[in-house]
């Protein structure tokens, strides 16, 4: 599913809250329409009232009323409303006009009210006025009621509101066009840099210009560019690794070559026996060294992308692989011991390159330490603010001078001296499989001041909470 676009969001929002406003406008609308068709009919009303209040008056024996065809119609003329009237004293039957009108809940004497009532199932609006008649035989004043239907007033309300609301909504549309016009403009530059990237050669990894780029856009420029040149950086070390690789085989091969010739110009079977001899240890350093260019082009990667990582114990894993090397340490006669933690220390990590790296180390330490000589390998917990597996690799061999404790770690340095003629990618392997476990190494005089120590420090795997 594709996550809605910045036009789409803001679309929906702006939709959204302008019409929640709208709604609460509407309803303000509505009542000051009806305020305002109200005032403006109230006033005919109040002049049919008190014309019919005029013209009523009260004689010795009877209340007499005499309507002005004037007071009602007023209305009539035209109108779609029908009219309703009566008079008579509250409480007793009306004088003239219809009974049972809606009378008004609060009513003083000569001051008009309005109010809503239904009659006969029609909604009405009404004005009452209270006539006092001034007599001692009537000393109940009278009360005047003309009622309309709403009929016109509902007109004009729906006619005023619909305007407003209209012109509103209008109003809100035009703002959700300018909006999205706004923001395609405001993306433009976006498209145009995704376009930009699109046409660019294969392989260019030059940095981006941001230029007439809005300031918005540029952290997204610098990080792109920060991301090409991480991965050019990864292309040059991939380039210089091949070269090296290639040339560090070219050797080996030649070597195997002029072997395979020798023994091939020799004519008796005799003969051929120990040039072939040679040829296959020749091979088989050969092979070592393939081995050890592929397992460094494997670890390399892990220090720029993303490896999945398994629990490995490492204190487990160490313990079998010097168990795996002591035939090899017993054939020079080396002690070869391990010590330390017999409970696991799980790290996470990958268990083929961290095999590699203590095989890497143990090997050097086997190779480089002289006959009869001792190779302790101990793994325990190191205590510190962040909690890590230790590993050192240690033997009382002739050791590694200071000054070239940084260089052991390039591919193919060696040092002089020894008859091994190893290919110098042991270190470097075992620099690579650290640092992709996130972890450190640190080369040093071995406790007892002859030889080496090795120590590598790995994060532990988080503790299950
Ligand atoms: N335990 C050690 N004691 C003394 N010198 C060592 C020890 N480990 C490594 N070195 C020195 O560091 C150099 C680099 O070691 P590294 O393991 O990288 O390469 P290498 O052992 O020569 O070849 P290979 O690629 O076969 O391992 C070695 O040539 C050696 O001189
Ligand atoms: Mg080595």
């Amino acid at each position: 599913m594709r996550a809605p676009g910045l036009k789409r969001r803001l679309a929906i929002w702006l939709f959204g809250v302008l019409s929640a406003l709208l709604v609460v406008d509407a309803w303000f609308s509505y009542s000051d329409a009806l305020g305002a068709a109200n005032q403006a009919y109230d006033r005919s009303l109040s002049a049919s009232v008190k014309g019919i209040a005029e013209r009523v008056y009260a004689t010795e024996s009877e209340v007499v009323v005499d309507i002005p065809y004037s007071a009602l119609e007023l209305f009539e003329a035209g109108s779609s409303d029908r009219l309703f009237y009566s008079v008579g004293i509250p409480g007793e039957a009306a004088i003239t006009g219809y009974e049972a009108l809606p009378l008004p809940e609060n009513i003083v004497t000569n001051s008009p009210v309005f109010y809503d009532g239904i009659y006969k199932g029609q909604q009405l609006r009404l004005g009452a006025l209270l006539k006092p008649l001034y007599r001692q035989e009537f000393p109940k004043p009278v009360m005047v009621i003309v009622g309309e239907t709403i009929n016109t007033r509902q007109e004009v309300v729906q006619h005023l509101f619909l305007r407003e609301v209209a012109r509103k909504a209008l109003l809100i549309v035009v703002a959700l066009a300018v909006a999205l016009f706004a923001t395609m403009i405001a993306v433009q530059p976006i498209d145009n840099l995704g376009q930009a990237i699109r046409e660019r050669p294969e392989d260019d990894l030059t940095p981006i210009e941001a230029v007439d780029m809005p300031h918005e856009v540029k952290p997204l420029v610098d990080a792109i560019n920060l991301h090409m040149q991480r991965i050019g950086a990864m292309l040059e070390a991939r380039r210089r690794f091949i070269t090296d690789a290639a040339h560090q085989l070219r050797t080996p091969l030649a070597v195997l070559n002029t072997q395979a010739e020798f023994a091939l110009r020799q004519q008796a079977a005799a003969d051929m026996r120990p040039a072939v001899v040679a040829l296959h240890r020749s091979l088989g350093s050969a092979i070592r060294l393939t081995n050890q260019l592929l397992s460094l082009s494997r670890a390399e990667p892990i220090n720029g992308l993303m490896v999945a990582r398994q629990p490995v114990d490492i204190a487990a894993l160490a313990r079998d692989m010097v168990v795996e090397l002591l035939p090899l340490a017993e054939r020079k006669g080396i002690d070869l011991g391990f010590e330390g933690a017999t409970t696991a220390l799980i790290v996470p990590g990958q268990a083929v390159l961290l095999r590699e790296l203590l095989s890497n180390l143990i090997d050097n330490a086997l190779r480089y330490t002289p006959a009869a000589g001792i190779v302790t390998v101990a793994v325990d917990l190191a205590e510190g603010p962040a909690a890590r597996a230790r590993i050192r690799v240690i033997d009382n061999g002739p050791g590694i001078p200071a000054q070239f404790r940084e260089q052991v770690f390039l591919r193919f340095f060696r040092l002089d001296g020894g008859d091994y003629t190893g290919s110098g990618l042991g270190l470097a392997i075992v620099r690579e499989i650290v640092v992709g476990h996130g972890g450190e190494i640190c080369l040093a005089d071995a406790p007892g001041g002859q030889g080496l120590q090795v120590e590598v420090g790995l994060p532990l795997a988080e503790p299950p909470a």
